[in-house]
């Protein structure tokens, strides 16, 4: 393989990060595309023809974003072989907290009785992962913090209009985690890059329950507190995103993407996906895909895809991951990691 260049090793006082341990959580409850076509007009042939979703898993009532997240957090320190009194800092990416404060971070620190960790929350909706990983790794490229918990978590199912068929059938509920560390010898985290265009927040959002509408018998009324999108043009927006965060992240580190063992793409859409690889060049075999029996779970999509990769042994220590993303805010990002 030709050789990478790792951005970071350019600045001799910062140190690589290397993913120890990853673990993922979805709800035992299956919704599948014969049961929504009892609640909403539509079809698993359309479903399945325009998304590429079969099914998607459904939190139990009374079961939080927090619970979730802790289960997947749960597998993933016991894989990286280390105790939750160990962690500095924990990151929770959502979008559906289990509510607006205290951060969804905290009772994920109080649950796992991660005793000794800062916690706090990042929102940057299905981008939210990435953004995450990015955030923590320079707390332990720095020196600050020597284990960082990252995790991806949501309950969709709690802020979508099961009347909607446009939104309902698209999404899923789950959460995956990873712990980051400085492994020596190792390269890690090779790069990340961010991006937003808050010029097209309208296309993908939940307007109720902020500042700018507070919750109010009207705003429930007029159903403000559920998720929009503008769908198509959501899709061409993620395409063309996606694409270009992924070669911005290769041409980073000098990498061909045939020199990537595994391209985890953010969770959305068959058609999407799809559309990226053949764009990016990718080789069939070369693209995880789980859409089909997740659907999109937002923060958690890449975070569960990553964990399921890696345990099905598609990636192995060295190999080259790259993940990319897109979400509401608009927002994206891709990250490299050598395994
Ligand atoms: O996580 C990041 C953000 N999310 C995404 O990236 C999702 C991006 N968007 C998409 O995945 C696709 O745009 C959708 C799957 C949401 C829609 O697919 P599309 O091919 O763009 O369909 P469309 O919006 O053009 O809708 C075509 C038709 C419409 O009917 P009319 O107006 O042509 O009569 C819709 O009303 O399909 C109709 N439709 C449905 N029909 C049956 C929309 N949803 C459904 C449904 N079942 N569930």
């Amino acid at each position: 393989m030709a050789p990478f260049k790792h951005p970071r090793t350019h600045r001799p006082h910062l140190r690589t990060v290397s993913i120890t341990g990853v673990g993922s959580y979805v709800p035992e409850r299956i919704l599948t595309n014969a049961e929504l076509e009892r609640m909403v007009e539509t079809s698993d042939e359309w479903i399945t023809t325009r998304t590429g979703i079969r099914e998607r898993r459904i939190a139990a009532a009374g079961e939080t974003t927090s619970d979730m997240a802790v289960a997947a957090a749960r597998h993933a320190i016991t894989r990286a072989g280390i105790t939750p009194e160990q962690i500095d800092l924990i990151i929770v990416a959502t979008i559906t907290p289990d509510m607006p404060f205290p951060s969804t971070a905290c009772l994920v620190q109080q649950k796992l009785g991660a005793t000794r960790a800062a916690a706090f929350d990042i929102e940057a909706a299905c981008s939210g992962f990435v953004y995450a990983l990015d955030i923590a790794s320079h707390f332990v490229a720095s020196h600050t913090y020597e284990t960082v918990l990252v995790i991806g978590a949501e309950k969709m199912s709690s802020v979508i209009d099961w009347t909607d068929r446009n939104t309902c059938v698209l999404f899923g509920d789950g959460a995956g985690a990873a712990v980051l560390q400085n492994r020596p010898n190792a390269h890690g985290l090779l790069t990340t890059c961010l991006g937003s265009d808050g010029t097209k927040a309208g296309l993908l959002e939940l307007p109720g329950g902020g500042s700018a509408c507070p919750p109010t018998a009207d705003s429930v009324a007029n159903r403000m507190h559920y998720l929009r999108m503008d769908g198509k043009q959501t899709f061409k927006n993620a395409v063309n995103a996606m694409v270009s965060a992924a070669h911005d992240a290769l041409d980073r580190c000098g990498l061909k993407v045939d020199q990537i063992r595994c391209i985890i793409p953010h969770q959305a859409n068959q058609r999407i996906i799809t559309a990226v690889s053949e764009q990016l060049g990718a080789a069939e075999g070369q693209v995880f895909v789980n859409v089909d029996r997740f659907g999109n779970t937002s923060a958690a999509s890449v975070a569960i895809a990553l964990d399921e990769a890696a345990t099905a042994g598609r990636i192995q220590r060295g190999d080259l991951v790259l993940m990319v993303v897109f979400g509401a805010g608009l927002t994206w990002g891709a990250a490299i990691i050598e395994w």
